[in-house]
């Protein structure tokens, strides 16, 4: 049967999400005979551990209380803007007038927590806000949705993936424009990369936005993975509320994806205009877990800590079992993710033709997607090929990304490491060198 109503062009020509194509790899792969052993799904970029045995029995005892079903405050509950706001003060080495609960909000995630700040900050049509390239595809996503032009920000893939600087000064001081730039968005530690900048960087950053007289966003959904003690210092800074936003995330360092809460950092008159639209898109963000997490936030640095350190130790793991298997490497990791290079010898003419006998299709290069489907259904190891984060390959696209010609060639996988143990690790080296064979190396 055939619509006879039509649907928003913003949203029927925005990517369908991309989960659930490499899940319907992993889904072939595990409906044959499954010669690789089991399927390995690093490809989601959720935490593999509950929530703190606290978490979960304050979550129990709360959910079961009449005020937990009542609307609560649009920009949630001040005990939690309070219990975040000392939070970030611990985290940034901040004092009290430093970071207040007045410039925190809390969200339904940090999704909504971008999107709802799109909305304030960029007319649809008009705009164009700076994002790295690869970007998180939520990211990119929202922005089409909005009608938003993205202006990439092409990363350095032998420079630990860091967004060009230059590009953006390029950006931002050209006078042939028509979509203003809005905001620079980045992403630290980084998703799909895993690359954290140094607060020195990040600084650079936050005075190009100012010059420019638009804000810096950071999405900081990975802070409490960051390796080095504060992630960065931006918040020291006492006039930061003049261009400096935040956003965060309580799904990966609290481990409570399903229960939504984010968060936006940013002056208080920001959070008055994102009051307005988080009154339409959420009325309040879910009361349950901000009740019952509040009172628990201090009590859970050190499972953060700990939790933090054995992901960073999986990271290393996993480097050294990617770094033994030849032509693949790890180019950048952290957070959650490694970002890894396949082997040159895959593009070669004789890669193609195994593309060809391995997936049943010609192809005129081989790129990430090819590489992720074959790993997924040859080798049984679910990922997320680097295509995800790019914009379609279409060769008007790539012109139009100031010196994005290294992103181009599409050499990388990201792998999620958090939803696996330790052995999972230790078993991709022998997958990897199965893919070699199947790619004739
Ligand atoms: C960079 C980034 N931002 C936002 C999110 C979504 O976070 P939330 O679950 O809080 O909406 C993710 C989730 O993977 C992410 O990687």
């Amino acid at each position: 049967m055939t619509l006879r109503y039509a649907l928003s062009p913003a949203v029927t020509r925005t990517s369908a999400p991309c989960i659930p194509q490499a899940k319907a790899w992993g889904a072939t792969y595990a409906a044959g005979p499954q010669a690789a052993g089991p399927l390995l799904d690093l490809s989601q970029g959720v935490p593999g551990e509950p929530p703190h045995d606290t978490v979960l029995s304050a979550l129990s005892k709360v959910a079961g209380k009449p005020a937990a079903a009542q609307y609560g405050p649009i920009l949630g509950e001040p005990s939690m803007r309070a219990a975040l706001a000392t939070e970030l003060r611990y985290q940034y080495n901040l004092s009290d007038g430093d970071l207040k609960a007045e410039d925190v909000g809390i969200t339904t995630g940090c999704n909504m927590a971008f999107l709802i700040l799109l909305m304030c900050l960029c007319p649809p049509n008009e705009s164009s806000i700076l994002l790295p390239l690869p970007s998180y595809f939520n990211h990119a996503m929202s922005l089409s949705l909005q009608s938003v032009t993205p202006a990439y920000l092409p990363c350095d893939p032998t420079q630990n993936f860091g967004p060009s600087l230059e590009a953006a000064r390029e950006i931002l001081s050209s006078p042939t424009t028509t979509q203003k730039p809005r905001a620079i968005v980045l992403v630290t530690p980084n998703n799909p990369t895993g690359s954290t900048y140094s607060p020195e960087v990040l600084a650079e950053w936050l005075s190009l936005a100012r010059e420019h007289a638009i804000p810096l966003v950071l999405d900081e959904t990975y802070r409490d993975f960051a390796s080095t003690g504060a992630p960065h210092d931006l918040f020291q800074d006492p006039q930061w509320r003049d261009s400096l936003i935040t956003l965060g995330s309580f799904s990966k360092g609290y481990r409570i994806p399903g229960h939504r809460l984010g968060s936006i950092t940013a002056h208080p008159d920001v959070l008055k205009q994102v009051a307005t639209v988080a009154d339409c898109m959420q009325i309040c963000p879910p009361r349950a877990p901000q009740l019952a997490l509040a009172p628990l936030l201090p009590s859970l640095r050190e499972d953060m800590v700990r939790y933090a350190g054995a992901l960073r130790k999986r990271l290393v793991d996993f480097d050294a079992a990617v770094g033994s298997v030849p032509g693949w490497r790890v180019l950048s990791s952290g957070g959650f993710y490694a970002y890894v290079e396949f082997p040159e010898a895959y593009t070669s003419d004789s890669g193609k033709k195994a593309v060809a006998a391995a997936l049943g299709k010609e192809v005129s290069r081989v790129g990430s997607r090819d590489v992720g489907h074959a790993l997924a259904t040859r080798c049984g190891v679910l990922t997320l090929p680097g295509c995800f984060f790019m914009p379609e390959l279409d060769d008007r696209i790539w012109e139009s990304v100031r010196g994005g010609d290294a992103m181009h060639e599409d050499r990388w996988i990201r792998f999620a490491v958090a939803n696996v143990s330790d052995d999972t690790i230790a078993g991709v080296a022998d997958r990897l060198r199965a893919l070699n064979s199947v790619m004739g190396m």
